[in-house]
């Protein structure tokens, strides 16, 4: 509890360091650091069932297990007093500095980019997470590349939130409705499998974001498998069907 509240602290200070505009207010809740278990770990028992045994039941679970790791559920938020609100650390705490959707960046695609639109908050996540982790622990990660052009970091709507009740059957049925995926482009669904096949196939493979949860920056547990294992076994999934567990 006290090392993660000196880490917190550091990553402040570290800012009005750095002279990046730190939020001054910042009321948000760090009473329950204590209260999560970490689902924090690189390998897993779905892993290794995939790993020996892979095929669309077994890769799912381990799709899951990379779902619900704090790379990929911090950045996709919690609902937190009232607010939308990305998490930080393998404990998934409210992100320092009072952040949350308010500071998020509006992208569209425009000639095949992703661009920023509509108003920006003057401290927005750009302010902050550049195109690269910074190099010391407690500092703003990053993430950018040419496979999405100006696919920054940012966070998405809260139709996406992966929650810490999310079980295997309802993540695996949201990813398969189109209207709780993305607002970019059209995602397909179980109505829509070869849509649905190309964009996730896609999302995997090439979102900066998405990659970076293999490549956290120092301090931060990476998420299961590789990256590589990830994206294939994403297809394994698909290729069978992209069967649901049922609820247990
Ligand atoms: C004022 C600077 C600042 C702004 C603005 C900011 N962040 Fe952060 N962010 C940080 C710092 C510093 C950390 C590292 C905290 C740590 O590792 O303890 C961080 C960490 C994170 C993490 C945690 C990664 C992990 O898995 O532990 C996520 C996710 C995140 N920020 C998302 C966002 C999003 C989304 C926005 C915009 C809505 C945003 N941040 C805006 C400074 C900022
Ligand atoms: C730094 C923030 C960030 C991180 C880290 C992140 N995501 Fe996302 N994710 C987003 C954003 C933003 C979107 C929505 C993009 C949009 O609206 O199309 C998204 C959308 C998605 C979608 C919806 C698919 C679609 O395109 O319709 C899935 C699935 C997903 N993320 C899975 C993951 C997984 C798995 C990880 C970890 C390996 C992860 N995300 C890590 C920000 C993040």
């Amino acid at each position: 509890m006290k090392m993660i509240t000196v880490l917190l602290s550091g990553a402040l200070s570290s800012f009005v360091l750095s002279g990046c505009i730190a939020n001054k207010n910042d009321d948000s809740d760090h009473s329950n650091l204590t209260a999560s278990v970490s689902k924090a770990a690189n390998s897993t028992p779905a892993f290794e069932a995939y790993q020996q045994d892979p095929n669309p039941t077994t890769a799912f679970n381990y799709l899951f297990d990379v779902a619900t790791h704090p790379r990929c559920v911090n950045c996709h938020g919690v609902i937190e007093d009232g607010a939308h609100r990305p998490t930080v650390g393998d404990n998934s705490v409210p992100h320092p500095m009072n952040i949350t959707s308010v500071n998020n960046l509006k992208m569209a695609v425009q000639d095949g980019k992703f661009v920023q639109v509509g108003e920006t908050h003057p401290v927005n996540c750009r302010g902050c997470h550049q195109d690269e982790n910074a190099r010391e622990p407690g500092r703003p990660p990053g993430a950018a590349n040419d496979l999405m052009p100006g696919f920054v970091w940012h966070m998405p709507p809260p139709t996406m939130i992966i929650g810490s009740d999310m079980t295997p059957s309802k993540l695996c049925n949201n990813w398969l409705n189109p209207r709780l995926n993305s607002f970019l482009a059209q995602r397909g669904g179980r109505d829509d499998m070869k849509t649905f096949k190309k964009e996730f196939e896609h999302h995997v493979s090439d979102d900066p974001l998405v990659r970076w949860a293999w490549n956290p920056g120092p301090g931060r547990t990476p998420a299961p498998g590789t990256h590589a294992q990830f994206a294939k076994a994403m297809s394994v999934w698909i290729n069978g069907g992209a069967p649901c567990p049922t609820e247990s």
